[in-house]
């Protein structure tokens, strides 16, 4: 148990506690049940970079493994599949490519906002090409605009290209944050979406019960995504017929949203 020792108070005080003090807590906003979510890139102040870079230092020697592993090609012929920020910031082309990175995704979400779907698409892909090459494809940046990007193929339509980027991003975020993550649940829930429409309930389901196991990880700060992957299995079960199934799956969702809101 990592947890700090001798928190032994209502469930709902230590609740209050970590919803403020969770860095989870700053994506509960992602985690909206239709994917897209107001995403954002990491985009630093410069001075907040140059803290960063600092700290990073320790991590020097992993960067130049990475340098050294791209001579020795194990596959992956072009780029690593994640550079540190310093890595990226350090050369003025890499600089360039996070910046348009950020620029475009920053104009696609304006589209987006703007429901302007055709309009954000050219962007997010501009972001997602700058993204891939300055971050790396196992980076959060790109894992998130991959997972937006699929959500605007959705949006216009095209759920099959839309699969294809979430499934992207699904590795992309567990890459980066891990498969323990909300933002990687949130990811799973976009796919188990998709994965229902097209009539897969097995598949939908096995994604749906991952993110369900996820969120329970840490009810205090995602037990709003939490209650709504309860009730996405439970109209699972339902269109399944399995009638029975979907009573206790309620039950947990009044359970959980009592705690809820004893906490406010
Ligand atoms: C979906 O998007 C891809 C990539 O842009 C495209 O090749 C494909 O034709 C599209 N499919 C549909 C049904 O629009």
């Amino acid at each position: 148990m990592g947890g700090p020792p001798a928190r032994r108070g209502p469930l709902h005080r230590g609740i209050v506690f970590v919803l403020f003090a969770a860095p989870a807590a700053q994506f509960l906003a992602f985690c909206g049940p239709h994917g897209q979510q107001q995403q954002q890139p990491r985009q630093q102040q410069p001075r907040q970079r140059q803290q960063q870079q600092q700290q990073a230092a320790g991590s020097t020697q992993e960067v130049r493994t990475l340098r050294l592993a791209k001579g020795f090609g194990s596959g992956s012929s072009e780029e690593p599949l994640v550079k540190s920020e310093q890595e990226q910031w350090a050369t003025k082309r890499g600089n360039q490519r996070s910046t348009d990175g950020v620029d475009f995704f920053n104009q696609a979400q304006d589209a987006v906002k703007a429901g302007e779907h055709e309009k954000a698409l050219p962007l997010y892909r501009k972001a997602r090409v700058a993204f891939g090459k300055a971050a790396g494809k196992g980076s959060l940046d790109y894992a998130r605009v991959c997972s937006n990007l699929a959500s605007t193929f959705l949006q216009l339509g095209n759920a099959t290209r839309a699969t294809d980027l979430y499934s992207e991003s699904q590795e992309a975020f567990a890459s980066a944050v891990g498969e323990a993550h909300p933002e990687y649940a949130a990811c799973l829930r976009n796919l188990a979406r998709l994965k229902r429409s097209a009539g897969d309930f097995v598949e939908a389901e096995a994604l749906t019960k991952k993110a369900m196991n996820i969120y329970a990880g840490d009810l205090v700060a995602n037990h709003k995504e939490y209650t709504e992957t309860l009730k996405f299995l439970a109209a699972i079960y339902k269109e399944t017929r399995r009638i029975e199934m979907v009573q206790p799956l309620l039950l947990e969702v009044k359970r959980v949203q009592g705690l809820a809101a004893s906490m406010r």
